[in-house]
């Protein structure tokens, strides 16, 4: 019986393996825009998709961005200054793309661009912070996909959001979980909304990977920065020996948890715009798959317990 169930198993994941093995032909039609590439899994994916032929908008939050990436890519690629917490910028981009691909409608939109700061216990934080923060990992995604929607059902193509296995679980305070979980949401309905119109939508949903946002100088810099503009109770409850064990923890997560190889999450997201059956989620990296997914799933109490266990003591709790 037990052979006859794990034959099944490895059956299906024959089946699932050949069936997403094939791709969408005529790839030089196909327009792909991508926000957020002057670093990291935008900027790799908009290159590695130029190599496989896709006419890629690159839209690039700064110049340099821009320049840089012309500088390596093929004719094929274009580039455009983007700010997706302006309306303004994001409906010119917009007008941009409907002149660029013309009856052809565009292909795919990557939701890619985003931010990880402020992040620090939600008492150090106020609604500022919050707003700055969702207005480009929320707002942003919501506004750059309703401005090309309708070049996107002209092809039945695809929306891909980058979110986060921190849309899945929150292990830390602030916005960051907050914007992700957003996500998470719009992209379920909008996946539900356009399934009539023949408009695939998946979700890329990271693991912690070494790009810009994971540097640990920087977001220990910005820690301080926090810390520097607290009230003093706040800095009594909590002790500069909480900053320092948050700096170790951030230590031993760039040693050990890391993943330096983001061709996992670049190789998801071209799946999801190139696969003929492209799955609805994916979840690259191994910490996701086996240990933030699993805990996701726990009951609240085992997982709080996890998390707790390795978060850094506050001064006043032992006291
Ligand atoms: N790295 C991870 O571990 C990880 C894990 C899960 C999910 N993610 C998600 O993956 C996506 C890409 O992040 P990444 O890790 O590749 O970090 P990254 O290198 O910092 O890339 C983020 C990109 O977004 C751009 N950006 C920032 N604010 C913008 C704005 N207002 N308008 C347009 N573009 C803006 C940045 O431009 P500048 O460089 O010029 O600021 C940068 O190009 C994000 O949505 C992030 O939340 C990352």
């Amino acid at each position: 019986m037990f052979l006859y169930v794990l034959g099944l198993v490895a059956l299906w994941f024959v089946f699932r393996w050949f069936k997403e093995t094939k791709r969408v032909s005529n790839k030089e039609d196909k327009y792909v825009y991508i926000t957020g590439c002057d670093s990291g899994f935008g900027n790799l994916l908009a290159r590695h998709l130029d190599k496989l032929g896709f006419p890629v908008i690159a839209a690039c939050f700064t110049e340099k961005g821009e320049d840089e990436l012309k500088k390596i890519s093929s004719e094929r690629l274009t580039t455009t200054h983007l700010d997706v917490t302006d309306s303004t910028s994001v409906s010119k981009t917009a007008a941009l793309i409907k002149t660029l691909v013309g009856e052809k409608g565009l292909w795919a939109v990557v939701n890619n661009a985003g931010v990880a700061l402020p992040t620090a216990p939600t008492d150090w934080l106020n609604i500022e912070d919050y707003k700055s923060m969702l207005a480009v990992n929320l707002c942003g995604v919501i506004d750059v996909t309703l401005s090309v929607l309708p070049l996107i059902k002209k092809t039945k193509g695809r929306v891909v959001n980058v979110s986060s296995v921190f849309g899945r679980i929150t292990t830390i305070g602030g916005p960051y979980c907050v914007s992700k979980y957003g996500v998470e949401s719009f992209n379920d309905s909008l996946r539900l909304n356009m399934a009539p119109f023949g408009v695939k939508v998946a979700c890329i949903e990271p693991g912690i990977f070494k790009t810009n946002m994971t540097d640990s100088v920087m977001l220990k810099k910005y820690v301080n920065k926090l810390w520097d503009r607290l009230p003093q109770d706040l800095k009594d409850d909590y002790g500069y020996m909480f900053v320092e064990q948050t700096f170790a923890n951030m230590d031993v997560m760039s040693k050990h948890i890391l993943d330096g190889d983001l061709m996992k999450v670049v190789g998801s997201m071209e799946h999801a715009i190139s696969a003929v059956h492209p799955r609805t989620r994916y979840s690259p990296g191994w910490d996701t798959k086996f240990l933030w997914l699993p805990l996701s799933y726990m009951p609240t109490f085992i997982s709080d317990k996890f998390l707790l266990k390795n978060y850094p003591k506050l001064k006043m709790s032992i006291q």
